[in-house]
C-alpha cells in the first residue's frame, strides 16, 4: 500500500517555552512494496517522522495516507520495530509474537499458526518458549521483527532497529531482513544514520537536512535485488555511499527548494 506524507510539520515546546521546530514540511511517498530509508543526522526529527505515523505524536501539521485513506492516530495498517528492546519480559518468545494478535482477538487457532510461521520465518524455531533475557540482541530484535510482522500491517516502520547490536550481529540481521522482506513483501519505511546499511537494503534513500527535518534529496539505489553480502565491496555501491555522505555533509541549505 503507498505511504504518503504531505507537509508533516512537528513543533516541539522547548523547556523555557520557545518553540523548536523540528520538522518543516516534509513530504514523501513510499510506494507499495517498496523499501525506503530515511538518513539523517541524530536530532533531524527521523524518529519524530514514525512517531508521526504511528500515532504516537499527538500534535503535528500535515497529513499522513495510506492508499489515500488518512492516518489519524494509531493504525492496525502501521507497525513499528523500536531501536532498542521493546519486548515484553515476562513474555516468552511466543507470547511476545502474538501479543498483536490477541490485541485484534484473533482465534486462537489461527494465531498460534501465524505465530509459528513467523517463528519459522526469523529464524527462532527451537525458541518458542525462551525469555527475552535467555536471547542475544540480534535474536531479540529477530522477535520484534515477528511481532510486527504478525499483525500483518500494510506498512512497516523501523527505527534504527540495530543500531544497539555488534557489528557482526548487525551485518547478518541485515541480510536477514532482506531475507525476511523477500518472502513478506511489506511497504518499508526504515530509518538509520549509516548510509553504509541504507544503500545495502533500500530502493531509495531520503536524505534529511538537520534540524528542523526537511527532505533533502531522493536517492534511487539502482543495486539489484537479491542482494548478498558481497555487494558491499562492489564499486557500485561504494559509488553511492560516497555520494550520499557527501550530500549529507553539505551545507544544509544545499539543494533545499523553499516553497
Ligand atoms: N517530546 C519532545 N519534546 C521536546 N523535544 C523533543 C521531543 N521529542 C523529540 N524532541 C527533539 O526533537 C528533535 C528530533 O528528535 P528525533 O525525532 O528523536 O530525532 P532523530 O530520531 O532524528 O535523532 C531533537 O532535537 C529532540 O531533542
Ligand atoms: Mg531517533
Amino acid at each position: 500500500m503507498s505511504l504518503r506524507v504531505e507537509n508533516l510539520s512537528v513543533t516541539f515546546a522547548r523547556d523555557n517555552g520557545a518553540p523548536l521546530a523540528v520538522l518543516d514540511r516534509v513530504s514523501f511517498e513510499v510506494q507499495p512494496g517498496e523499501f525506503v530509508a530515511l538518513v539523517g543526522q541524530s536530532g533531524c526529527g527521523k524518529t519524530t517522522i514514525l512517531r508521526c505515523l504511528s500515532g504516537l505524536q499527538p500534535s503535528y501539521e500535515g497529513t499522513m495516507t495510506i492508499a489515500g485513506r488518512r492516518l489519524t492516530g494509531v493504525d492496525r495498517r502501521v507497525a513499528m520495530v523500536f531501536q532498542s528492546d521493546s519486548l515484553f519480559p515476562w513474555r516468552t518468545v511466543q507470547a511476545n509474537v502474538a501479543f498483536g494478535l490477541e490485541v485484534r482477538r484473533r482465534g486462537k487457532a489461527g494465531a498460534d499458526r501465524i505465530v509459528q510461521d513467523l517463528v519459522n520465518l526469523v529464524g527462532l524455531a527451537g525458541f518458542e518458549r525462551a525469555y527475552p533475557h535467555q536471547l542475544s540482541g540480534g535474536m531479540r530484535q529477530r522477535v520484534n521483527l515477528a511481532r510486527a510482522l504478525a499483525v500483518d500491517p500494510d506498512v512497516l516502520l523501523m527505527d534504527e532497529p540495530f543500531s544497539a547490536l555488534d557489528m557482526l550481529t548487525r551485518e547478518a540481521m541485515q541480510l536477514e531482513l532482506l531475507r525476511i522482506w523477500s518472502h513478506r513483501r511489506k511497504t518499508v519505511l526504515f530509518v538509520t544514520h549509516q548510509i553504509e546499511e541504507a544503500v545495502l537494503l533500500a530502493d531509495r534513500v531520503l536524505l534529511m537536512s538537520p534540524r528542523p527535518g526537511r527532505i533533502r534529496r531522493d536517492v534511487p539505489v539502482p543495486l539489484g535485488r537479491p542482494r548478498a553480502s558481497q555487494v558491499r565491496r562492489t564499486r557500485e555501491f561504494h559509488a553511492l555511499v560516497d555520494a550520499l555522505a557527501e550530500a549529507l555533509a553539505a551545507a544544509p541549505l544545499d539543494g533545499l527548494v523553499r516553497s
